[in-house]
């Protein structure tokens, strides 16, 4: 089968040309990078699978071609299947310090409340889900938890807890966690100093988490306790800042960026929530630019978000050819490619206060 005399192609023939089919974002090749498994050989038939480090690949298309071009230009070479599959690199800060089955911590802020967090946390880790990543999404707002409700739970959807655990209710393919389940409707909870650090903690390590490739964190609002708590509790791979598109959305966003570095959370980028006629558009990319962080996308104003926000029903989930859940699919690619680069610099140390 190996046979170079009958001019059939060889597994290092295959190896050499995909070692010039580079991974765009990673800055290196598919070889060098150990992304090319199960090559299969037959006759002129060759077979391949390209193991991305993400299921929410945005260049899976662009791979495919070139990789296809390159094995079909070998001599002998007449037919090339492409296989994908991923396997996503895990912040092993975490693993180290919480003792979860999650591989990355993604959490979403902003400098105010009312600008989409919620809504935008909801809608990505619904999309990532969807492309076939193993996520969950944990209400760390414990002042005003919403999560559950946006995604269609009630206190009755906590399972009962495991050895000692609880047990993440499912919506939309994505396990939830929130104060909401634990604590009566309407009640206001005060929190406390010590009270506070140990809740948000035991909203990660007390709950049967299962294998997740991406840990959807909805901060509490703007930078205050609650916040500082959580990044210094809690390893975060990498922060999102959803900012409005105003112009004051500059100082929202600057504040949030400024919480993440204080703290030495790296910043996946910068979200635009609710632009189009109302409030304008491109204050939350200039505020990119200025502060010079990554932009990864916008999402419009439209009543169909808020609607499904309300029933329990992301739009991503009900309406998927939505232009706004296509953009919530382009953000969540934006965002899970941004880990993986993430995962390949090394991570700066946690620095624990
Ligand atoms: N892009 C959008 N289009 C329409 N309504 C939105 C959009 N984003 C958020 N909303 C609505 O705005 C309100 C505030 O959003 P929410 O996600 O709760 O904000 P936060 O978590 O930042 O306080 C909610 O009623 C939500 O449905
Ligand atoms: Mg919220």
């Amino acid at each position: 089968m190996f046979n170079k005399k009958n001019g059939t192609v060889t597994e290092k023939d295959i190896l050499a040309a995909l070692s010039n089919v580079q991974e765009p974002e990673l800055h290196d090749d598919l070889v060098s990078l150990n992304m090319v498994k199960d090559i299969h050989i037959n006759g002129g038939q060759v077979g391949f699978t390209i193991v991305l480090t993400t299921p929410a690949c945005p260049l899976r298309g662009q791979m495919e071609r070139e990789s296809t071009d390159a094995v079909m230009a070998l001599p002998g070479v007449e037919q090339v299947a492409v296989k994908f599959d991923a396997n996503v690199r895990g912040d092993n800060r975490i693993a180290g310090r919480l003792n979860i089955p999650v591989r990355n911590i993604v959490a979403v802020a902003s400098g105010k409340g009312g600008v989409g967090k919620s809504t935008v946390s909801v809608n990505l880790a619904v999309a990532l889900a969807q492309q076939g990543a193993r996520t969950g999404i944990l209400d760390a707002d414990i002042y005003g938890p919403n999560i559950p409700t946006m995604m269609g739970l009630t206190r009755d959807s906590l399972p009962a807890p495991r050895d000692g655990k609880l047990v993440p209710p499912l919506a939309y393919g994505v396990e939830v966690m929130s104060m909401g389940f634990l604590i009566p409707q309407g009640e206001a909870v005060i929190w406390r100093g010590p009270m506070l650090h140990g809740a948000i903690r035991q909203l990660f390590t007390d709950v049967a988490w299962g294998e997740l490739d991406y840990l959807i964190v909805d901060m509490p609002p703007g930078t205050g306790d609650a916040t500082l708590t959580l990044a210094q509790s809690v390893p975060v791979t990498g922060g999102i800042i959803v900012s409005t598109p105003q112009n004051v959305a500059l100082e929202d966003a600057e504040k949030g960026l400024v919480a993440f570095r204080k703290l030495q959370v790296p910043i996946l980028g910068i979200i635009e929530n609710m632009a189009g006629d109302v409030f304008g558009e491109g204050g939350g990319e200039r505020a990119a630019q200025r502060l010079h962080v990554p932009f990864l996308g916008r999402v419009y104003l439209d009543g169909e978000i808020r609607r499904g926000g309300d029933a329990g029903q992301p739009i991503v989930a009900i309406d998927p050819d939505n232009p706004q859940s296509l953009a919530f699919h382009e953000l969540a690619q934006a965002v899970a490619a941004r880990v993986s680069v993430m995962s390949f610099q090394s991570a700066p140390e946690l620095k624990i206060i």
